[in-house]
């Protein structure tokens, strides 16, 4: 995060005047000097100085020095020698330019101050629970306990408004393109995105629930069928998931969708979108950005959201190994598995700092993790070198482009996605380890050409690797190998859109759905009203949605998503500020005709926990 409070500054139209203020703090800059002004806001900080009481006055713009004299307005001055940190008051004063010597060169307005006439307090405040004067660190929980306080501070106010910009974008570009803004209900039927549904029971219709939607998808594919062609939403959407630093349960999306369009038409809009988003934050982006399909992510990078703006390539080792006599290697690929390795580069690492990246790949699902450094004269110092011959560790060496200094790191696994993620996660962890993302860089990359379905091995059925609406690419009877015509968005190695071209014809829905182990009744009962309106004409049409909670987090540099949201839930989905879940009463159960089987909270404790484990 970057802005500090003292050197926050955000540009503001000049305010409407009234009683309590006619300039903001730093609006001063653009007023004459001796000019009479009138500023509201909180006492940010005071000092008395050789009888002068100074306080730094804070608005949403920023601050402004307000000095006060005993023998010039002695009454402002007692009353200002009481005033006590986030007191708010209203201050009438002339405007003087600082002696050179005083000038703060940190503060926008630290060239000036102005000498209070009169102080009106017009509330008073307590010690607040952590100083809202600095940005140093303070515990999460507590500050989101008072988040209306961590507001206060110079580090997630300016995010917020950094946000209230981006959406500002998000609604010029898409106006321009003749997109209609159309609210979707809350209250609705179940929508897979594949996370669970929160539920609402129905006072009226006993035994019935509605779900808050994991997304619009459905209706908004019914806003097409109902010829609105284009139409966005800033969405709210609800899944009951595990909670990480990049999702919330509630978070937002601009949501998007067209008729008559293809990838391509898609794609270039939303790049459209995000150039206009990231200059709201000063990132510059060259269009088109460029595409990788989804085969090729995951090999090289280990996840469908690879993040480019560093090296560590994860390469395949299978064809080096293939006749091994290694166990390990050997059992691993006689049965269908995979060797892939990182070249780290030239680190020293302990045997401590080795176990924990082991510990640390266990913890992705690989059995373990094989390190080599590699020797001046080509030789392995390592656990297995022993076990390879000459010619392989020389293969290997070469695959990975080796040097002597640089330290190997291979996974095998009987699952390829198991070694390709494990290795995808720990290439993440290194560059973090090592430093090796370069400060302010953002490299954008479209995935395309994903596979429509993925095997389930738990549930023993095909799932969608996307939602069930994507259209699919391919031979309908040849579910491992039908392709989809989705894409997503990938920031950073974050995930920040993605979206498809969709099905439009009932066949077409209704064979997929039978694909993922839907039947015909269960399709009739769960998307019945889809498939009619199918039915009835529907156009080609695609669309796709943006994590704007992401977008903002990703421009600001926030390290989480929390930090982009006004209010955010913490890890275990609670709102530790109004206490959020909470018991409710025994009455309002009953008039949903629910039974509780759980016994009630002992006291409505507001959650502690706020990161994710
Ligand atoms: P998807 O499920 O990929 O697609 O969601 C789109 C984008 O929303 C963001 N996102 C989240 N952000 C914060 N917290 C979460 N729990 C969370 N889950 C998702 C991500 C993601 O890329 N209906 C489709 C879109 C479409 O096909 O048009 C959908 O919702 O940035």
């Amino acid at each position: 995060m970057s802005s500090a409070s003292d050197g926050r500054h955000e540009p503001l139209g000049p305010p409407r005047a009234n009683a309590y203020r006619d300039t903001w703090a730093t609006g001063a800059i653009e007023q004459p000097i001796g000019k009479e002004i009138k500023v509201s806001g909180w006492a940010h900080r005071r000092r008395d100085h050789g009888g002068l009481v100074f306080i730094d006055l804070r608005d949403r713009s920023g601050l402004l020095q307000i000095v006060f004299h005993p023998e010039h307005a002695a009454k402002a001055h007692e009353t200002a020698g009481t005033l006590r940190a986030e007191d708010v008051v209203s201050v009438k004063g002339k405007l003087v330019r600082r002696d050179d010597a005083v000038v703060n060169p940190n503060l926008p307005t630290g060239h000036l101050e102005l000498q209070a006439s009169k102080i009106e307090i017009l509330a008073r405040a307590e010690t607040p629970p952590f100083q809202v004067d600095e940005d140093g660190p303070v515990d999460e929980s507590l500050r989101l306990k008072h988040r209306y306080l961590d507001l206060r501070r110079g580090t997630i106010a300016p995010i917020i408004a950094l946000r209230a910009r981006v959406v500002r974008a998000m609604r010029r570009v898409l106006d321009e393109r003749d997109f209609l803004e159309i609210e979707t209900p809350n209250l609705t039927r179940p929508t897979p995105e594949g996370a669970r549904d929160y539920l609402v029971p129905s006072r009226v219709k006993p035994g019935s629930w509605y779900a808050l939607p994991q997304s619009p998808q459905l209706y908004k594919q019914l806003l097409m069928m109902g010829g609105l062609e284009r139409y966005y939403q800033i969405a709210r959407c609800f899944r009951d998931e595990d909670l990480r630093a990049d999702r919330q349960p509630e978070f937002t999306q601009l949501d998007l969708e067209m008729s008559f369009v293809e990838e391509d038409d898609v794609i270039e809009l939303t790049e459209a979108v995000l150039k206009e988003v990231l200059a709201e934050g000063g990132i510059e982006v060259e269009t088109p950005f460029p595409r990788m399909c989804y085969d090729e992510a995951i090999g090289r990078f280990g996840k469908d959201a690879p993040d480019l703006r560093f090296g560590l390539e994860i390469v395949n080792l299978d064809d080096v190994f293939a006749k091994s006599e290694f166990k390990v290697f050997a059992s691993v690929l006689s049965s269908g598995g995979t060797v892939r390795a990182i070249n780290a580069g030239q680190r020293e690492l302990s045997r401590a700092d080795l176990d924990e990246l082991t510990e640390f790949v266990k913890g992705h699902g690989a059995g373990g993790l094989v390190w080599a450094f590699v020797e001046d004269d080509g030789g392995w110092r390592s656990p297995i070198a022993k076990f390879l011959a000459d010619d392989e560790r020389a293969a290997a060496v070469s695959a990975l482009d080796a040097k002597p200094g640089d330290l190997l790191l291979a996974v095998a696994d009987a699952k390829s996605m198991t070694a390709a993620a494990s290795l995808g996660a720990l290439r993440e962890n290194l560059a973090k380890r090592f430093d090796l993302i370069p400060f302010g860089e953002h490299k954008l990359v479209w995935v395309v050409k994903f596979p429509m379905l993925e095997f389930n091995d738990d549930e023993q059925r095909w799932d969608p690797l996307h939602h069930p609406f994507t259209a699919p690419d391919g031979d309908l009877d040849d579910p491992a190998n039908l392709g989809s015509r989705a894409y997503d968005i990938v920031m950073d190695g974050w995930e920040v859109g993605g979206g498809s071209i969709r099905i439009n014809t009932v066949e077409v829905q209704e064979k997929i759905l039978e694909v993922i182990g839907i039947d015909r009744s269960e399709a009739e009962q769960r998307f019945g009203f889809l498939l009619e309106a199918l039915k009835y004409g529907a156009p080609p049409h695609g669309g796709l949605a943006l994590g704007l909670d992401r977008l903002v987090a990703l421009i600001a540099g926030a390290d989480s998503i929390r930090d982009a949201i006004a209010f955010p839930k913490s890890a275990t989905g609670a709102d530790p500020l109004t206490g959020a879940p909470s018991s409710v009463d025994e009455h309002q159960i009953r008039d949903l005709h629910l039974v509780s089987t759980a016994p009630p909270p002992a006291v409505d404790a507001v959650e502690g926990e706020v990161s994710e484990s």
